[in-house]
């Protein structure tokens, strides 16, 4: 007979184990501190070890990895970009082994054995034990795991297998598409290039309208403030609504006698509009975030109730937390709800936030 106190000691082992969340997380570069700092304010204490300086690090929170996920998504971080959750760490010295390692774990995962398709996710270090692209990587993975007669795909995935290759640890992972916050491998979303694009403002449009979810073909008027060259507002156009566009700079000359397209060449400062002009407001002026935010909100007379604005706010700061929350209440005062608020891949030293009128 084990004595009772003793099996009590294993079964809180046994427990603390299973309360005990180990995650590989991405933000922009530069901006892990405040992903970290995210998972300090929802889970408290959190040990962390950075992978990729400013970018990439390994959290390890006191939580249930299905507990952690829900607190996640109930309360989606602004700067914590994607995480897998960590299943297996290898010894990833020895890459050829550490390989093997992978496979023959991830041969033996429920959900892989029973998985239709699947999408490998690698990411390394620069220094990892893995000397060639993370494609190749993938590739050879994909050769072990060949007998599971596995579709593997980029798109739509029903599971994604992530792995994150160091010098000295590999880590492994099995997960759904929507607990890593994003289905894109670190959650760098990329679109092609088109021919003749007016600016790569645009791909932050683009990529605003997948992460919030936001039915842009379904507006009629839009005003887009600081629009030059017309990125954003050859998007709007290309999604059928009218726009609006003011700046006092230049508009690229391919806009010119668009017939959805009015162009005011003047400061945002010195416009006005008919109330309840438009349905949808856009701005990605650049500008100082106190500055934006007394404009924007001066304007918004013309923005009807329900309508959508979809802001970027510069982060002019070394306090980015606290300026967000200012910001975020000033527009809640001028009844602006936040339905959304992301540092989205496509920003740099931005966040984009996604608000409707009420
Ligand atoms: C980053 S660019 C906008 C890029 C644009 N979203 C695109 O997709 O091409 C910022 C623009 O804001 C404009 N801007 C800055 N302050 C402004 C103001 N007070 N009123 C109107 N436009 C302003 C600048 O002239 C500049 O063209």
């Amino acid at each position: 007979m084990i004595p009772l106190d003793i099996a009590i000691i294993a079964k809180e082992e046994e427990l603390r184990e299973e309360l005990h969340t180990k995650l590989v997380c991405t933000a922009n570069h530069g901006f892990a501190p405040y992903a970290q700092e995210e998972l300090r304010r929802l889970f408290g204490s959190v040990k962390s070890t950075m992978l990729i300086p400013g970018e990439v690090f390994v959290a390890t929170l006191q939580t249930g990895p299905e507990e952690a996920v829900e607190a996640i998504r109930l309360q989606p971080p602004i700067f914590l970009r994607h995480l897998f959750p960590v299943q297996m760490e290898m010894a990833g010295a020895d890459a050829e082994a550490a390989i093997r390692e992978a496979a023959g774990w991830l041969a033996q995962q429920e959900a892989v054995k029973e998985a239709r398709s699947a999408a490998i996710h690698v990411r390394k270090t620069d220094n990892s034990s893995w000397a060639h692209s993370p494609g190749e990587l993938r590739e050879q993975l994909q050769q072990h795991l060949a007998p599971l007669e596995l579709e593997f795909t980029v798109q739509q995935p029903e599971w994604i297998i992530s792995l994150f290759a160091t010098d000295d640890i590999w880590y492994a992972g099995v997960s759904k598409a929507e607990d890593n916050l994003s289905d894109w491998n670190g959650g760098a979303i990329r679109f092609q290039r088109e021919e003749g694009q007016i600016s790569r403002a645009k791909f932050k449009l683009l990529e605003a309208e997948q992460q919030f979810s936001i039915p842009f073909a379904s507006y009629r008027r839009a005003l887009d403030i600081g629009a030059a060259p017309g990125g954003w507002t050859s998007f709007l156009l290309e999604r059928g609504v009218e726009v609006t566009a003011v700046d006092p700079a230049k508009m690229h000359p391919s806009l010119s006698g668009h017939s959805g397209l009015r162009v005011i060449r003047k400061n945002a400062a010195e416009v006005s509009f008919r109330e309840s002009e438009f349905d949808l407001l856009v701005c990605d002026m650049s500008w100082s975030p106190k500055q934006m935010v007394k404009l924007v909100t001066g304007l918004l007379y013309s923005l009807q109730i329900g309508g959508t604005a979809v802001i970027t706010v510069k982060l002019l700061t070394k306090k980015p937390m606290a300026l967000i929350k200012e910001i975020i209440a000033q527009f809640e005062e001028a009844r602006m709800q936040v339905q959304g608020a992301k540092q989205l891949f496509h920003n740099r030293d931005e966040i984009t936030l996604y608000m409707i009128k009420y």
